[in-house]
């Protein structure tokens, strides 16, 4: 059974999770506190995480119902992330680990995304296909074994979970812009504006996303305050059209090299109920098992990183007391 922790952007979250199962899963969202600001205070973000760290801890064990002294292992997010966000959750599971004498698994933000889909209900096994796409990245990963993943295409620039994020802050929708697009978008005509879709010619599987932000500004500077007002059903449906005919199109590529049994999504941007309806679709069209993890999966959590740190070798006591936190991807994601 693992304790793990996640702190890499703005929620603080600790899970239990024993293998496949997921016991609890805590997630303290500071969503509210960085709304006014239109995206995350690296900052305020870090005090936040101090304030909450350690009821959230022990709050995911209450409900598990168990006590840190049934834990194996301390998992943790070491990173990519906001740094100072990041040395929260990991002095505190050091704190945790040591003070029982406990290992503690480091874990890849990116790799939890991915591990995910390694949960019950229906855990999917490797391999697989996974789209991941949230605030920070957005790749296509080949999952060979549980351990890790090879990129196969990554953003250039900007990626998707931003670029939903940007376009609901220019339309005035809030944040975070996925959840506030999405909404907008469902009273909206997803033809009614045609935006760019980037890469579709590129034979490669990376994405762009800036160029779709940047057609935005125009489109709402041409139309002006009220117009604009008035259009944002429409606007944020076509915009929303746009950044998932990318995701699907790239997908898609991938997909049909008929190397992959299975396609799954993970990141915040998976919650995205067009992009879930048009991989259902793709999967259906192409013959391919479709894994969809539950909503709460997607965002944030720490559940995942306890399902990549099932899989993962532990560090013992005290060797990881000067292991250190990442804010960047550790090795570059972009294929080799
Ligand atoms: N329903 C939705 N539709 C589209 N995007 C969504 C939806 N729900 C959340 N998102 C987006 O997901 C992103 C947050 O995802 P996640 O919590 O995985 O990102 P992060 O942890 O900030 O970034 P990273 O995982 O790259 O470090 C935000 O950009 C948010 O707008
Ligand atoms: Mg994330």
């Amino acid at each position: 059974m693992i304790l793990a922790l996640e702190t890499s952007c703005d929620d603080t979250c600790a899970a239990v999770v024993d293998g496949p199962r997921v016991l609890s899963s805590i997630v303290s969202s500071q969503a509210s506190l960085h709304e006014r600001f239109g995206g995350v205070v690296p900052e305020v973000a870090s005090r936040q995480h101090l304030e909450l760290v350690n009821g959230v801890v022990t709050a995911a064990l209450a409900d598990a119902g168990v006590s840190l002294a049934d834990a194996d292992a301390i998992a943790v997010t070491s990173g990519p992330g906001l740094i100072g966000a990041l040395l929260v959750g990991l002095s505190t599971a050091k704190g945790l680990a040591a003070a029982s004498r406990l290992p503690l698994v480091p874990v890849d933000h990116l790799h939890g995304h991915v591990a995910a889909n390694f949960l019950e209900p229906e855990p999917l096994a490797p391999p697989f296909l996974c789209l991941v796409a949230s605030g920070g990245h957005t790749l296509l990963a080949g999952v060979r074994e549980r351990s890790g993943f090879e990129p196969l295409g990554a953003t250039l620039d900007d990626a998707a979970g931003e670029a939903f994020d940007k376009g609901a802050r220019l339309l005035g929708l809030g944040y975070p812009g996925g959840p506030a697009i999405q909404a907008a978008a469902e009273a909206g005509d997803p033809e009614a504006f045609d935006f760019p879709v980037a890469m579709s010619r590129d034979p490669g599987l990376d994405f762009s996303f800036s160029g779709l932000k940047t057609a935005l500004v125009y489109r709402v500077r041409e139309l002006g305050e009220e117009a604009t007002r008035e259009a944002t059903p429409d606007l944020a449906a076509s915009y929303q059209r746009a950044i998932v005919d990318q995701l699907i199109g790239k997908l898609r590529r991938a997909a049909s090299s008929g190397e992959w049994p299975a396609v799954a999504l993970g990141g915040g941007v998976a919650a995205n109920a067009e992009l879930r309806r048009r991989t259902a679709e793709l999967c259906a069209e192409l013959g391919l098992r479709l894994k969809l993890v539950a909503i709460e999966l997607c965002t944030d959590n720490a559940a995942m990183i306890g399902s990549a740190a099932g899989v993962l070798e532990s560090i013992s006591y005290p060797h990881y007391l000067s292991y250190d936190a990442f804010a960047t991807d550790r090795n570059s994601l972009r294929p080799s």
